[in-house]
């Protein structure tokens, strides 16, 4: 359980811009959370501040036991992955910055695996697909093994095809069990896919961001391709998009 009291970011530069305001927000066990909003209304800060990167200005963040400090693994838009290095390279670089490279090089063949990148070990960035190197981008998250996923729109620059399959992987992945992952966070301003993965969806209205509503996905968890093509579906897409004018 994360949890966000009367959370308030200031950034301070040459003008001062409130970011966040009045963050109250509570993330339950083995939950998928998106956060949605416009163009600069606050969800990266707000993501950040959920996995511990930035602290807030004001107001407090509380994690359970459950959740250790430290099992937070972020994926960002760019996988920014190391070109003079394979697929398999760039996955072990946390292992070899922690210095648990022995312990845990095993861990990299199964995520591999799960992600859908058995063969593409030794290519390198420049061999793989857009969809594939943000897979890469994942399973370097997944290899110190978080029980917290965040991700700030990971699948914003791949085309419709392939971030519908990354969004099934991605569900799977995290229903599986196969990963520590229990959590995920999702920072979009794709509303299909917000409703697509979540449980939950934070609304955020524009600067400073506030939260508008915090709209439950009562949608069978089965998330079939079908499922976007359904009444239910359609009238909570209809419901987002007209809270974000
Ligand atoms: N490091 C920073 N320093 C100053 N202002 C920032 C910084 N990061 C973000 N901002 C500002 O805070 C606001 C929210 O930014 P951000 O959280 O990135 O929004 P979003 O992810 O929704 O686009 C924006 O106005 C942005 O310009
Ligand atoms: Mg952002």
């Amino acid at each position: 359980m994360i949890r966000l009291d009367d959370v308030t970011k200031t950034y301070h530069g040459v003008r001062s811009t409130v970011a966040l305001r009045g963050i109250d927000l509570e993330i339950a066990e083995g939950e998928f959370l998106s956060i949605v909003g416009s163009s600069g209304c606050g969800k990266s800060t707000l993501l950040k501040i959920i996995g511990g990167l930035i602290a807030p200005t004001s107001g407090s963040r509380t994690i359970s036991p459950h959740t250790k400090e430290g099992s937070f693994a972020f994926v960002f838009q760019d996988p920014i992955l190391m070109r003079w290095r394979t697929a398999r390279e760039n996955v072990r670089l946390p292992l070899e910055i922690q210095g648990s490279v022995s312990q845990k090089e095993a861990g990299i063949t199964s995520v591999f695996e799960n992600l859908g990148l058995g063969g593409f070990e030794n290519s390198y960035p420049s061999e793989l697909s857009g969809g594939m190197q943000q897979r890469v981008g994942i399973a370097r998250a997944l290899i110190s093994e978080p029980t917290t996923l965040l991700l700030d729109e990971p699948f914003a620059s791949l085309d419709e095809i392939t971030r519908e399959r990354l969004n099934d992987e991605l569900l799977q992945l995290w229903k599986s069990g196969a990963t520590t992952v229990q959590n995920v966070v999702f920072v979009t301003h794709n509303i299909d896919e917000a409703v697509f993965l979540s449980d939950r969806v934070v609304i955020l209205s524009g600067r400073p961001g506030e939260i508008q509503e915090v709209l439950t996905i009562d949608l069978p968890r089965e998330r079939t391709a079908e499922i976007r093509y359904s009444e239910e579906f359609n009238s909570l897409r209809r419901k987002i998009r007209s809270m974000m004018l």
